[in-house]
């Protein structure tokens, strides 16, 4: 099974997919970037449901960016579903980017969010699946690494969704994405 890669530029939460997938933080509790977007656009049934998620999770002793805890949470590189409310979509996928660290090769967590996202796509029957570039914006990671790992991991990946949509925000990103997906 042959999975087409697309790129797109422009906001993810304008794109139509089965599920759009959100670059969150372990709280799942909403946030900047991508994850504000889509919860201002999605409406509140998506929060309320990541609230739901958020309960029936271990605790962790994991810390947001800003070093405060989160309690419950999702690990880095994991991905849970919920409804989409309003956005033109049946789910949102969230997933924790990992925070780029240059002391610590942290591109296996990041790889995990795509191939997680796509696993969770699969159990739900989604077939077409829009990703941002997940931890390229507040994590810190850089363009050109960010696109070769998600393009490389989608590629990779063993999965039944027929279409994975790149949405890159900017022309930077959008140019760097295409760099790789060539
Ligand atoms: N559509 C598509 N891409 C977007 C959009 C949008 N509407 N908005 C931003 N981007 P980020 P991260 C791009 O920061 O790095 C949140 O606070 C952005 O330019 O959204 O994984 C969460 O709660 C960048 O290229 O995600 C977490 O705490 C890419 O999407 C934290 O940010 C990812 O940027 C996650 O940080």
């Amino acid at each position: 099974m042959t999975t087409t890669i697309t790129l797109v530029r422009g906001d993810i939460t304008r794109q139509t997919a089965d599920a759009i997938v959100n670059a969150a933080n372990s709280s799942l509790l909403g946030g900047g970037g991508v994850d504000g977007a889509i919860h201002r656009r999605g409406g509140p049934a998506i929060l309320a449901e990541c609230r739901k998620l958020r309960a029936s999770l271990p605790h962790s002793r994991l810390r947001s960016s800003g070093g405060t805890p989160i309690g419950k949470g999702l690990r880095t590189g994991q991905a849970v579903a919920t409804t989409a409310g309003e956005l033109d979509a049946q789910w949102v996928i969230h997933t924790v980017g990992p925070v780029y660290s240059r002391e610590e090769d942290r591109s296996e967590q990041l790889a995990s969010c795509y191939r997680e996202s796509l696993r969770v796509a699969d159990e739900l029957g989604a077939r077409t699946v829009a990703f941002p570039a997940v931890s390229a914006g507040i994590y810190g990671w850089p363009m050109d690494d960010a696109a070769r790992i998600a393009v490389e991991t989608v590629r990779a990946a063993e999965t039944s969704v027929d279409e994975v949509t790149f949405v890159l925000f900017d022309e930077a990103a959008f140019e760097a994405f295409g760099r790789q997906a060539r």
